[in-house]
């Protein structure tokens, strides 16, 4: 009994020791790993002085998605690997060279997604959107990864909107996904533009096109670059689009798929001819577009800034994956889209100097005097907010005189002055700016008074503190913006 006693004190003393130097070791300061602050390579942070360009390009696709019937969704950022390899395809650069992939802590392999139209095919299927009445149309918009090498243009982390139609296999569908594409660029202000076209046949009749292709770059591999020797093997239509001047002249005399299609592809790309004519839409068929994810079905397009040093920059492109809902084990359902890069879109707007968003600006200023002013001033900013005034403050500020010039600074027509006295009078001063004129309103009567002078179009009202449809904008008629 003693020795077992002495042995528990030995063990503890033993715990104790163990204890304090794994404390010690954690007291020791660690080797501090560099802090950089900065963003990954790739990435970038989208500071408020960029905002306009944002909302800009917010407001015009989103609008265009309401106009068109596309109804929102929004999935995760990160997806399991395997609906990407399958839905893009193992051969394609975006699979084998540029995902983000790692293992969770729980074991599960995961991607973060390299564009939305895998993950939205497995939201359609998994929440039985086969029932909805068809075409089912879908806009989703965020973030993609890839890890690219970054240069002008081309990111890491880099956005999209992106407009899906589901149940539809007639080309008037692919006419219509262009018309959006193409109105959504041109209500950016981005005129000078090119729809560019292919079509990439079905599964059958690529099946000959592609050996017919093949054979034709056998006779000529010694003329190709390194990776379209290799893609000849897993992805012999990605050679027609490689850059590299070598490739780019084999490729002019290659075999076109345009003649090598079934009579139903033929058919499909004529009637999408014909309706583009219909729409005068200005577009140009290039046999050599092919585009990089292997999901995609007859029509393929892309739209291409016209810069005038004759540079081309894909903006955005698209087309039909009529096979990719069954390859991800669905039901066979036809499919168009596209999408449009948004740091693209904003460069070209910018070179373009097309106007980005303009804010609504306030036209009113709320400036306080004394303790007890101050206190009042919060509730009296809120009255006039949900009223749907907006207002401009700077409560930090104590002396008149400062709170004015901030009034004069912003141009603002009226300020609002609640002085000890006001307060507690329950008054408010209203000072119109430009002729001095000062006077003296009783607070229950000011919301009305303000909203009589400010014109009409100046006053967002907000109804139960959510923001209706179309004033959520906050359109005060300044904004010119071609939404
Ligand atoms: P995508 O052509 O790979 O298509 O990407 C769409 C657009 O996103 C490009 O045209 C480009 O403007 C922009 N983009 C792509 N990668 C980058 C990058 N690294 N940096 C900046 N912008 C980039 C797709 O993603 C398909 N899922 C489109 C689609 C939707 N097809 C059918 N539905």
């Amino acid at each position: 009994m003693v020795k077992s006693k002495k042995k528990k004190k030995m063990a503890g003393k033993k715990t104790i020791e163990k204890k304090s130097k794994k404390f010690k070791a954690a007291e020791k300061p660690k080797e501090r790993e560099e802090l950089l602050l900065q963003p990954l390579r790739g990435m970038k942070d989208i500071l408020p002085a960029d905002q306009p360009y944002w909302d800009q390009v917010r407001r015009v696709s989103e609008k265009l998605s309401r106009d068109y019937g596309f109804a929102r969704i929004d999935l995760p950022l990160l997806e399991y690997t395997n609906l990407f390899s399958r839905g893009i395809g193992e051969g394609t650069d975006v699979i084998e060279k540029e995902m983000y992939s790692f293992l969770t802590r729980g074991g599960d392999k995961v991607s973060l997604r390299p564009e939305m139209t895998a993950g939205i095919c497995r939201a359609y299927i998994q929440h039985g959107m086969n029932m909805l009445s068809k075409p089912v149309k879908l806009f989703s918009t965020g973030p993609a990864y890839r890890y690219e090498r970054p240069q002008e243009g081309r990111y890491r982390e880099h956005y999209q909107v992106n407009y899906d139609a589901f149940g539809e296999q007639d080309a008037i569908l692919d006419a219509q996904i262009i018309q959006v594409a193409l109105r959504v660029v041109q209500n950016l202000g981005i005129k000078a533009i090119q729809i560019q076209v292919n079509s990439i046949g079905c599964p059958t009749c690529r099946k000959e096109y592609r050996e017919l292709l093949v054979n034709y770059l056998e006779s000529k591999k010694n003329k190709l670059c390194q990776d379209c020797k290799r893609r000849m093997e897993f992805n012999p239509l990605r050679t027609l689009d490689c850059k590299e001047d070598k490739c780019c002249q084999v490729g002019a005399t290659a075999p076109q798929s345009i003649d090598h299609l079934c009579e139903e592809c033929r058919t499909h790309f004529k009637n999408l001819l014909e309706y583009l004519d219909e729409l005068n839409l200005p577009y140009t068929i290039n046999p050599h577009l092919v585009r990089g994810l292997d999901y995609y079905t007859k029509t393929v397009f892309e739209i291409w800034s016209g810069q005038e040093d004759g540079r081309k920059y894909s903006l955005g492109g698209g087309g039909r994956y009529d096979g990719l809902m069954k390859t991800l084990g669905g039901e066979d359902t036809p499919a168009v889209g596209f999408a449009l890069g948004v740091e693209r879109l904003i460069g070209e707007m910018k070179r373009v100097q097309a106007k980005p968003y303009k804010y609504p600006k306030a036209k009113v200023f709320l400036a306080q005097l004394g303790d007890f002013a101050k206190k009042k001033s919060l509730g009296l900013f809120s009255e006039l907010e949900k009223n749907g005034i907006l207002v401009a403050e700077s409560f930090g500020r104590g002396s008149l005189k400062s709170q004015l010039k901030v009034a004069d600074r912003l141009g603002v027509e009226i300020t609002l002055i609640l002085g000890q006295k006001e307060a507690l009078d329950q008054t408010v001063i209203v000072k119109n700016m430009k002729t001095g004129v000062q006077e003296i309103v009783s607070a229950d009567k000011l919301v009305d008074l303000i909203k009589k002078k400010l014109k009409a179009d100046n006053v967002i009202v907000y109804h139960n503190g959510e923001g209706n449809g179309n004033n959520h904008s906050g359109n005060n008629g300044e904004n010119n913006n071609n939404v």
